[in-house]
């Protein structure tokens, strides 16, 4: 159950991030990462299709907002962060669904670099972590994380819902055929932090997003 009294009384209101952030080095180049924010929009239609009032905030992406949400479109970190940290009083759940990018370049270039001139290493900086430092403003909210591991699946992932004090973590491998970025299909494990583990799929991004939302709050 979510710890929140009221809402017996209102509509649950659930923040969800989606896509992937840029990074830009100048005004032609970025760095960002494959997400395409099927598997966080799938969790809009989901949370929509339960009653429930949805914020989305994505990322660039090339799929159209499920009709009924409130979508906010960013393209970097701290522009996600920005306006996570805006809509998190207001909402019940939060969902971090987006592939964030962790670094971005320390210096932005204001003009396009000419391949002769150019400075072929950049020096990155760390990019806030959104999810982290929306947990210590935390009051009422259920706090749910993505896990994206490639390796040592579970272990990362319970990390990750230790040190960003989530009540659940989604672990996602994103190296299985068929499943991760861009595939309409996905294949996760839920983790919570009393202990409980849910594995879904193989199978469509909505019937995993369905089976994630029926899971937090049952
Ligand atoms: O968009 P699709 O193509 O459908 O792909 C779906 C997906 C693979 C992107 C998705 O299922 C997924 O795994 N999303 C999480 C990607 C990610 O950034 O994982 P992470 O392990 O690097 O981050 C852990 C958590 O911290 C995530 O909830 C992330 O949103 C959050 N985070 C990360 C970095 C940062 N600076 N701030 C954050 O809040």
């Amino acid at each position: 159950m979510i710890p929140n009294s009221n809402l017996m009384h209102k509509p649950i209101r659930c923040l969800i991030t989606a896509g992937p952030t840029r990074e830009f080095i100048d005004p032609v180049r970025f760095i960002s990462n494959p997400s395409s924010g099927k598997m966080g929009y799938a969790l809009a239609e989901a949370a929509l299709k339960r009653g429930w009032e949805v914020d989305l905030v994505s990322g660039p992406v090339s799929i159209s907002a499920p009709k009924g949400v409130e979508c906010c479109s960013v393209v970097s970190g701290q522009e996600m962060y920005e306006a996570c940290e805006q809509r998190f009083p207001q909402c019940d759940i939060l969902i971090m669904c987006a592939a964030v990018m962790d670094m971005r370049p320390k210096k932005i270039f204001k003009e396009k670099q000419k391949k002769d001139s150019i400075e072929w290493s950049v020096e990155f900086e760390p990019v806030i972590d959104i999810l982290k430092t929306l947990s210590i403003q935390k009051s009422q909210q259920l706090l749910v994380g993505f896990a994206a591991e490639t390796t040592n699946i579970e272990a990362y992932a319970q990390k990750k819902l230790r040190e960003k004090n989530l009540d659940w973590i989604v672990a996602n491998n994103v190296s299985t055929p068929g499943a991760g970025f861009e595939s309409d299909n996905n294949k996760v494990i839920l983790y919570s932090n009393t202990g409980k583990v849910e594995p879904f799929g193989p199978k469509s991004k909505l019937d995993i997003a369905t089976d994630i939302l029926n899971c937090i709050v049952p």
